[in-house]
Formats: structure tokens, sequence, C-alpha cells
């Protein structure tokens, strides 16, 4: 059965395209802002060595990870949006990128099809604000958790609540308006975590070994460590 908020992410992306992907980066190259996110995941990350098995929860058509592919990763891409990963498959093997590069269509469940502890980067960016159902949020949460290889890290992205956020909403809201973009619709404005709601919504089983809370602009990002540290012993 397909993921109840496929049919929207489709007709948007088939109507938008890249501009689905990429909408907060308004006015700026695709390319560059898939560079600079790249380089804040790492950053945010703080892994010993370059990760060389990745997962991006809700990776679109690659504008992220294709910068992961660059360098030399295995990735596995997830979506529920089967155009958006139809195109990051096509662009992945257009640019012969060296290593093995999968996708799992569909949400957070369809991530039970994966081996445990198989990734040493999962991450999510722009995705995790418009997902409906917190108990769907809380499985990607543990499947995250689940995944992790030892050394490994989790980063995953929330939008910040707050009157700065609020702000930031309304100028691209009227931005965005002469595009025709959805931005009025529930799942795009989507959800906004202030720090302790964001703590409320970490499962307790099962329960990631330790997190913290990085804030950043208009997100906090949940940083999630493998079970055991020290990268690659
Ligand atoms: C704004 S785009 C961001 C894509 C990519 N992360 C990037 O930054 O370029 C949001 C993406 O999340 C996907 N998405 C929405 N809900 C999802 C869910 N529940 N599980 C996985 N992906 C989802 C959409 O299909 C879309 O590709």
């Amino acid at each position: 059965m397909s993921h109840p908020d496929e049919a929207a992410w489709s007709k948007w992306f088939n109507a938008l395209g890249r501009r689905v992907i990429a909408t907060r980066n308004h006015g700026h190259d695709y390319e560059e802002t898939g560079d600079r996110d790249h380089a804040q995941i790492l950053r945010l990350a703080n892994l010993k060595s370059a990760p060389r098995r990745v997962l991006e929860i809700g990776c679109g058509d690659g504008r992220v990870l294709s910068w992961f592919a660059s360098a030399g990763a295995d990735t596995v891409g997830n979506d529920v949006c089967a155009q958006a990963l139809a195109e990051w498959k096509k662009s992945v093997q257009a640019a012969g990128r060296r290593g093995r590069h999968d996708v799992v269509h569909g949400g957070a469940t369809e991530l039970a099809s994966l081996a445990p502890a198989s990734f040493d980067l999962i991450y999510s960016i722009f995705v995790l604000q418009h997902v409906s159902r917190r108990d769907e949020i809380a499985t990607y949460i543990s499947e995250a958790t689940r995944l992790l290889a030892p050394g490994g890290v989790a980063v995953l992205q929330f939008r910040r609540s707050g009157l700065k956020t609020l702000a930031h909403q309304t100028v691209t809201d009227c931005l965005r308006l002469p595009t025709k973009m959805p931005s009025f619709d529930r799942h795009w404005r989507g959800h906004r975590f202030s720090r302790t709601a964001l703590q409320r919504i970490v499962p307790e089983d099962p329960a990631p070994p330790s997190y913290e809370i990085v804030t950043v602009g208009m997100h906090h990002w949940l940083v999630i460590p493998g079970r055991v540290t020290g990268f690659g012993h």
C-alpha cells in the first residue's frame, strides 16, 4: 500500500520538479545549496572519517545525497515519492558514481527492510517538518537508532518553533505565492518543535543510547550517536 502522503508529494514533484525540493533555497543555485547542506551535515555529525555507508530519509531527487555519492560513499535514499527517487537513480547512474546506490520507496515502516547497524551516517533535511504523523517521526528515530553502525551518527533536522521561525515562514510564504507553491497546505507548512516537544517525541523503545539537540538558525538537529564510539575501531 502506498504512503498516505505519496499522492500529494508526487503531484508537487510533477508540477514543480526541483523547486519542490529546494524551496527554502528559493533563488539560490541548486548545486550550491546541496554542497552547503552536505557540509553542514558533516560538521554536525563530526565523524572521525568520511562515511562509507549513508542513508538519507526523504532524499528527494538527491540534491544532498549526490555529494555523498561523489565522495565515494555507498548510499540508500528513502522517499515516499517514486518520481523523485527515479530522478535520483537516473542522475547517480548518469554520473557513473562508483559504489552501490539503493533506494527504499515509502515511509518509516519501509526502513524495516534494511539490515541493523549498517550505516555510518543517517541524516534527514527539510523532511520531518512535513511528516504529519508523530508516530512516523518516532519510528524514523527508532529506525535510525537500529540502523546506525557502531561509531556512526544520525543527524535529523526539525523546524524550530518560535517567533523567528514564524516570521521567516510568513516571508517565504509571501515569496512563494506568485509561483503557486503549495505554501498554505498543512503538510507543506509542517510541524515546528520546541526542544521539549522534540525530547518528548524521542521513543523509549528502542531508545537512542544518548542524543543531543543542536540548534542552528531556524532548526533543531537531533544528533544520535551509534552504540559504540570510536569510528573504525
Ligand atoms: C522539501 S523536500 C527535501 C528533499 C531533500 N531532503 C533535500 O533537501 O533536497 C521533502 C522530501 O520529503 C519527502 N517526504 C515527505 N514525507 C515523507 C515521509 N513521510 N517519508 C519519507 N519522505 C518523505 C518528499 O517526497 C520530498 O522528496
